[in-house]
């Protein structure tokens, strides 16, 4: 039988951060945010929420919605850049709140990327047999890592968590494809650059802000337009359908320009994708989970309706996905 998803949640924290905000942070304008990003607003952890807790909210409504029990789970992974430590895992600490007790459990490195590479690999190992129940969740507080002094970063980002809970799925349904890249020439693109082995935390690195997002925002831009439409056409390409055959495109929410250009290329209306970029911003690897939660909940997804993921991110990364719902 072929794998799919089973189930779909979301969570956001409550704390709204808007351009107007921003306004009064760095020298930026409303105007400028929205014509340059499509970004109104985004939302916020409180101190207290680490990924793990964004992550548990997501799971337990993916897992409602699946109508299956933690303790049925064989696999979690939580797709993040910004985990609640470096280890334990947070798919780790994510199990352990559910009470997941039978599941495998790791995190897994592709940046905004991430949510797609983890549908892959979980979808994978359904597929062998080896495990009846997957959770994929992306999750991020990637407000813990920007910089609120720099105009170039920090209007971009927000927190948010999104699941899917994957396993056997009717005939006719389920995944079609996957095409995942990666290309670490560009690595230093998108980077934390501090905390890990090659730069340990030090003073210098507190003081430098090294341990802040750094991006070359013009050079991403580039590489997105230009994977975003590639990637896509592969994943259809495998699925053997055409552009035709979307019903809804779920792209990465970095950047409404970025999408646009994503849409003139698969000769797409703007109907048949979902974007919620202006109210959430760049959630990294959850952007992608949350913005098919929101749609199965806005009722824009019915069964057999074909979905077309595609995403992009630090590694330099990318990913694309073809799904009959
Ligand atoms: N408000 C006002 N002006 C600003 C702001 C701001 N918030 N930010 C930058 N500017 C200025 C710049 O300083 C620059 O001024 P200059 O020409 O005097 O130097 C000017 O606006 C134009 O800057 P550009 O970089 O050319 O602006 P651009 O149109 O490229 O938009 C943006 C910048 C939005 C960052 C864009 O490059 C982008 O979206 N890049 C991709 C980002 C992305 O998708 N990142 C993914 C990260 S995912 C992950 O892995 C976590």
């Amino acid at each position: 039988m072929p794998v799919g998803v089973l189930g779909s949640g979301k969570y956001s924290p409550e704390r709204r951060l808007t351009n107007q905000e921003l306004e009064t942070m760095v020298e930026t304008n409303d105007e400028w945010i929205v014509t340059r990003t499509g970004i109104r607003e985004r939302r916020i952890a409180t101190p207290e929420q680490a990924t793990s807790d964004l992550a548990y909210e997501a799971a337990v409504r993916a897992l409602a919605a699946a109508g299956i029990t933690a303790d049925q789970l064989d696999l979690i992974i939580v797709s993040t850049v910004t985990p609640d430590m470096f280890f334990p895992s947070t798919a780790c600490i994510v199990q352990e709140k559910l009470g997941a007790k039978n599941a495998a459990a790791f995190d897994l490195s592709a940046a905004c990327t991430g949510f797609i590479y983890g549908l892959a690999n979980a979808s994978g190992l359904i597929a062998t047999g080896m495990y009846r129940y997957a959770l994929v969740i992306g999750a991020e507080t990637l407000s813990r890592i920007t910089d609120y002094t720099d105009r170039n970063t920090c209007i971009l980002f927000g927190d948010g968590a999104g699941a899917v809970v994957l396993g056997q799925v009717p005939e006719g349904r389920g995944f079609r494809s996957f095409k995942l890249g990666a290309d670490g020439g560009g690595s230093e693109l998108l980077a934390l650059r501090a905390g890990g082995s090659r730069l340990p935390a030090s003073e210098t690195t507190v003081a430098e802000k090294q341990h802040f997002l750094y991006m070359n925002g013009r050079d991403v831009f580039k590489f997105a337009v230009r994977i975003m439409g590639s990637a896509a056409e592969e994943a259809l390409e495998l699925a053997g359908m055409g552009k035709e055959d979307i019903d809804l495109l779920i792209p990465h929410q970095a950047n409404i320009r970025i999408i646009q250009s994503a849409l003139e290329r698969l000769e797409l209306p703007e109907e048949k994708c979902m974007i919620n970029v202006d109210r959430y911003g760049n959630m990294s690897a959850a952007s992608i989970p949350v913005a098919l939660a929101e749609a199965v909940e806005e009722g824009r997804v019915k069964e057999g309706d074909r979905l077309l993921m595609v995403g992009f991110g630090g590694g330099l990364t990318w990913g694309a996905s073809m799904l009959v719902w």
